[in-house]
């Protein structure tokens, strides 16, 4: 494997609720090389969504490291994308202003912030949508839109958080094979929530399956199918091999891992608390940023 861009390493993640304190992650480590596809899959409530939050610097570990290129994570940056389970776009804005909004906030040339979301947009395929406002679009155009939101400062890993997890079984599946072609154009280093063991196999170079709480690595399959993808891969019997091993993996570690809502009082508290680390001057600017739930550079909550 080449020089990591992604390195988390024993890491330990918990949140303090009423009745005590509730152990999401417990020793969790792997690494990500510089272009890899890697996915994640783990049963519901394990700390996926945690983990990309974690990644993303949203949040802090109770204890280990997080290292993007080699430099530890304390803060939302611009070498992280962020695309969440729900697109989370302002109706007031259009596809366009949507995708143009980091670069905005950053403070760049309105005319620069939307030309080159234009140029996103057209990557994404929603082309002659630009203009379009988000109760116009479909659910599979709206999550275009965030992912390309989610590029537009160039990042160099994308997290994906179940990105089509709200969609048809069709449109699924339409989105996947264009994740795959669009990854395949761009190379980037994505690491990838889904739900669905075939989806992890179709899109992965690697996936790596979850334990129930606390989580840690029960797995990690190697995906050395040949590229680029295509509907046809889903009836190639290595394929179907490998989804029967993820899947077989899954349940192994649901029999075997143990979900504990146990109190754990040893050691010292994280510290959530929301917290604006950086400052704009445009209220309204700042306003759409809060309510879109876009990860921006400079902010932690
Ligand atoms: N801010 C929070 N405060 C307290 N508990 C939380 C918080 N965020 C998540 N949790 C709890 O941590 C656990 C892991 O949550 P998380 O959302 O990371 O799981 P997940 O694997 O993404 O779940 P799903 O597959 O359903 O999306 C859950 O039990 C959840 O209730
Ligand atoms: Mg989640």
């Amino acid at each position: 494997m080449s020089t990591p861009v992604l390195q988390v390493e024993r890491l330990y993640m918990a949140y303090r609720r009423p009745e005590g304190w509730l152990e999401v992650l417990r020793d969790l480590s792997f690494q990500v090389a510089e272009g890899e596809f890697v996915t994640v899959i783990g049963p519901s409530g394990c700390g996926k969504t945690t983990l990309l939050r974690l990644i993303a610097g949203l949040i802090r570990p109770v204890s280990g490291q997080i290292l993007l290129r080699g430099n530890p994570v304390f803060q939302p940056s611009r070498e992280v994308g962020f695309v969440f389970q729900q697109p989370a776009l302002l109706p007031w804005r259009t596809a366009l202003e949507n995708v143009a909004l980091p670069l905005e906030v950053d403070g760049c040339s309105r005319k620069e912030a939307l030309q080159k979301a234009r140029a996103l947009l057209r990557w994404v395929g929603l082309e002659g949508f630009e203009n379009a406002y988000p109760t116009h679009l479909s659910g599979g155009m709206a999550q275009r839109v965030a992912l390309a939101r989610a590029l537009i400062h160039d990042p160099s890993i994308l997290l994906l958080d179940e990105p089509f997890g709200s969609l048809d079984a069709l449109t699924r599946e339409t989105l996947a094979r264009e994740l795959a072609r669009l990854w395949e154009e761009r190379r980037l280093t994505v690491l990838m929530v889904t739900h669905s063991v075939s989806e992890a196999v179709f899109l992965a170079d690697r996936v790596l399956v979850l334990t129930p709480r606390p989580t840690t690595l029960a797995a990690e399959v190697p995906v050395s199918l040949p590229r680029p993808r295509d509907a046809t891969l889903l009836e190639e019997p290595a394929f179907i091999a490998l989804v029967r091993e993820v899947r077989e993996r899954l349940n192994w570690a649901q029999r075997s891992g143990s979900v504990t809502q146990t109190p754990n009082l040893w050691y010292n508290p994280p510290d959530n608390r929301a917290n604006l680390v950086g400052t704009v001057s445009n209220a309204t600017l700042e306003s759409d940023r809060r309510t879109s739930g876009a990860v921006l550079p400079g902010y932690r909550d």
